[in-house]
């Protein structure tokens, strides 16, 4: 039988991570888990509840209410594609937004909110057989995993790529509100305390600033090939 592995996908935001984890899972039969939707939507219950707001945050209220809060992940029937659920309710389409990417940063750095998520996490990849990015992952939630990788591009060209999925989405946002927010969060996900964003020692790098998705894709997909190889 071919044995499953790990694959662990870190990086800063907006840096491809998810679309190379969905094309990889899709195509090795791998389970894809987006762990950054998972911080976007305890961000969303905590902005529906007025937790956080552009000039507030009461953690401690977030962390009472934690053992309210349940995530989990759908595959759409009409996209194919898995969708995360807050509470049972589907809020892909609001965790994606500019308003929550400018207030997830400082609930990720909550310890007990990475706690809650990264138990949830690594349960999923008990049966291995799975994709998982994020900035943790190769670090704090698999560091046995048997293939991590470390994504990088520019800030600028991470920028540019966000911005025209936000206007293609129909959100009324600015290329430099959107840059900002990119070096923002670099900036709070790499200094925090609990986790910080950083490249696991046996990591590959991959710097896809000049690299087209396809070649990206398959550059990937040889790495994981000789890995799953190399299990087996
Ligand atoms: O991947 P993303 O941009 O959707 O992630 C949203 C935020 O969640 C990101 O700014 C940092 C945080 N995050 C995290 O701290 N740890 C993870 N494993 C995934 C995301």
């Amino acid at each position: 039988m071919n044995k499953k592995i790990i694959i662990a996908i870190d990086g800063y935001s907006s840096t491809g991570k998810s679309t190379v984890a969905r094309q990889l899972a899709k195509r090795l039969g791998y389970i894809y888990v987006d762990t950054g939707a998972m911080y976007r939507a305890v961000t969303l219950y905590a902005m529906q509840h007025n937790y956080i707001g552009p000039d507030h945050f009461d953690k401690d209220a977030l962390e009472k209410c934690l053992p309210l809060i349940h995530i989990r992940f759908e595959v759409s029937s009409t996209t194919g594609l898995a969708e995360v659920l807050l509470n049972d309710v589907n809020v892909e389409k609001q965790i994606r937004t500019l308003e929550v990417s400018r207030l997830v940063s400082p609930v990720a750095a909550v310890s007990k909110v990475r706690k809650k998520l990264v138990e949830q996490q690594q349960l999923m990849g008990i049966d291995k057989g799975i994709v998982m990015d994020g900035r943790d992952i190769g670090t704090v939630v698999f560091p046995d995993a048997e293939l991590k990788l470390f994504m990088t591009a520019t800030a600028k060209d991470r920028a540019e790529r966000r911005y025209k999925e936000l206007v293609d989405r129909g959100e009324n946002v600015t290329y430099e509100d959107v840059l900002k927010n990119v070096v923002n969060r670099d900036h709070i996900d790499s200094t925090r305390k609990d986790s910080p964003l950083r490249k696991a020692a046996n990591a590959i790098q991959i710097d896809n600033s000049n690299l087209t998705l396809d070649e990206q894709f398959h550059q990937i997909l040889g790495i994981a090939q000789k890995a799953i190889m190399q299990v087996n």
